[in-house]
C-alpha cells in the first residue's frame, strides 16, 4: 500500500510518501517540507491568512516532489491521509481540500488524519516501536503526555494548564531579541550559556497532577531580563541555558511520575519540534537509564512538522479498513484523548502571533 501525506495545519507545507516493505518494515520513500518561516517572521508568530495562501500557492508542487522523490505517479497511490485538525482552518481546508480532489477525481480513498496521532505513531515509522508506550508530545501548540496502547487508544495523563512547551521557548526568544521560530536560536544561544547561573520556577511541582505549566517560567525569564538591562551576549546566554535547563528538568521530572504510573511499559518516545532540542534528549535519555526504560527520539525533521507522519497515521488507519466521507470539515481543536476535559494546550494549535 503506497499512501500520500499531506500536511498543512500551521506553518509547513507538506507531503510524503509512506509504505511497508516485503517484510513489514515501514519504509519513508519521500518526506518534503517547505516551511514559512521567512513569510511570518517579520510579525514574531504565524500569521493564519498568509499561512493559507502560502499552502494554496504551495501544496501542488510539493506533492508533485514527494511523488518524484519516491519514482510514484498518482496512479500508483492507494490512499491519502491529510491532517484534518488540530491547526489553522485556513491552512487546513486548503490541505482537505487537496485531498478530496484528488480522491474524487482518481478515486483514491482518502482518510482524515488528527495532527497530533500524526506525532504519537512517528517513532512507528522511524523505529517501528510496539505498542504500548508513553508519549511525550512537545511541541509550539500542545505539550502532553500520553499513554499510546494502540491505534486510536489514547490516554492523556497530562498537559499544560497555560503556555505550549514551544511556545515558552518562542517568547524567550522573541523577548530576547532572537527572532522567529525560538526554539532552535535559543538552543543555539544556550550552547555559550551558564545553565546555572539563574534559578527559575518549576511551577506545580510536588503536587498530585502530572500537569505542567510554562506562563509563570517566561514572566520569570522577563523579570530577570529587565533587571539585566542593558544585556549582554553573555547575559542572554545565561537565560536561555537556564531557561532551557529549567524546561528539561520540568520534563523530566513529569515523565518520571508518569513513568511510575504506568506498570507494564518500557518505553519513552518523544515527539513535537521540542523533541528535537538536543539538552531535553539528554536528560530524558539519563531519565530512561535510570527506570530502565528506552528512549525512542525520531530523527530532528520528523520531530517538528511533517507529513510522514500524517501518511504514516493514516497507513494504520487504511489498514484497519477506515476511510473518511466527503462531507468532511476541518477541525480547529481536536484533542487526541477525547474523553479529557478540555484545558490549553491539550488539542490546540495555531496561531502563535
Ligand atoms: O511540532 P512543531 O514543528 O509544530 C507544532 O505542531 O507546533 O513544533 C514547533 C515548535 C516551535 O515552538 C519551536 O520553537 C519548537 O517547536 N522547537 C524547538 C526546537 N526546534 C523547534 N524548541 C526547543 N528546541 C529546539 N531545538
Ligand atoms: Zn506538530
Amino acid at each position: 500500500m503506497y499512501i500520500l501525506g499531506i500536511e498543512t495545519s500551521c506553518d509547513e507545507t507538506a507531503a510524503s510518501v509512506v509504505t511497508r516493505d516485503s517484510d513489514g518494515l515501514p519504509q519513508l520513500l519521500s518526506n518534503v517540507v517547505l516551511s514559512q518561516i521567512d513569510e511570518h517572521s517579520e510579525f514574531g508568530g504565524v500569521v493564519p491568512e498568509i499561512a493559507a495562501r502560502a499552502h494554496l500557492s504551495a501544496l501542488d508542487q510539493i506533492i508533485n516532489r514527494a511523488l518524484d522523490e519516491a519514482h510514484l505517479g498518482l496512479s500508483r497511490i492507494d490512499g491519502i491521509g491529510v491532517t484534518s485538525g488540530p491547526g489553522l482552518v485556513g491552512g487546513l481546508m486548503v490541505g482537505l481540500m487537496t485531498a478530496k480532489a484528488l480522491s474524487a477525481s482518481r478515486n483514491i480513498p482518502y482518510l482524515d488524519v488528527n495532527h497530533l496521532e500524526g506525532h504519537a505513531l512517528t517513532a512507528r515509522l522511524t523505529d517501528n516501536v510496539a505498542y504500548p508506550y508513553l508519549l511525550l508530545l512537545v511541541s509550539g501548540g500542545h505539550s502532553q503526555i500520553v499513554r499510546v496502547d494502540g491505534l486510536g487508544t489514547y490516554t492523556r495523563l497530562a498537559t499544560t494548564i497555560d503556555d505550549a512547551v514551544g511556545e515558552a521557548f518562542d517568547k524567550t526568544a522573541k523577548l530576547l531579541g532572537l527572532g522567529f521560530p525560538g526554539g532552535p536560536n535559543v538552543e543555539k544561544a544556550a550552547k555559550k550559556g551558564d545553565a546555572d547561573r539563574f534559578r527559575f520556577p518549576m511551577p506545580l511541582r510536588g503536587q498530585q497532577t502530572l500537569n505542567m505549566s510554562f506562563s509563570g517560567l517566561k514572566t520569570a525569564i522577563r523579570t530577570q531580563a529587565q533587571k539585566l538591562v542593558p544585556l549582554s551576549g553573555q547575559d542572554v546566554a545565561d537565560l536561555c541555558a537556564s531557561m532551557q535547563k529549567t524546561v528539561a528538568e520540568i520534563l523530566a521530572n513529569r515523565c518520571q511520575r508518569a513513568m511510575e504510573q504506568c506498570e507494564g511499559i518500557d518505553i519513552l518516545v518523544v515527539a513535537g519540534g521540542v523533541a528535537s532540542n538536543s539538552e531535553i534528549r539528554q536528560r530524558l535519555d539519563e531519565l530512561c537509564v535510570q527506570h530502565d526504560y528506552s528512549l525512542i527520539a525520531p530523527p530532528l525533521e520528523l520531530c517538528t512538522d511533517n507529513a510522514a507522519m500524517i501518511a504514516w497515521a493514516a497507513l494504520e488507519r487504511f489498514e484497519q479498513g477506515e476511510k473518511s466521507e466527503m462531507n468532511l470539515a476541518p477541525r480547529s481543536r481536536w484533542p487526541l484523548d477525547g474523553s479529557t476535559e478540555s484545558v490549553i494546550g491539550s488539542g490546540r494549535k495555531g496561531a502563535k502571533v
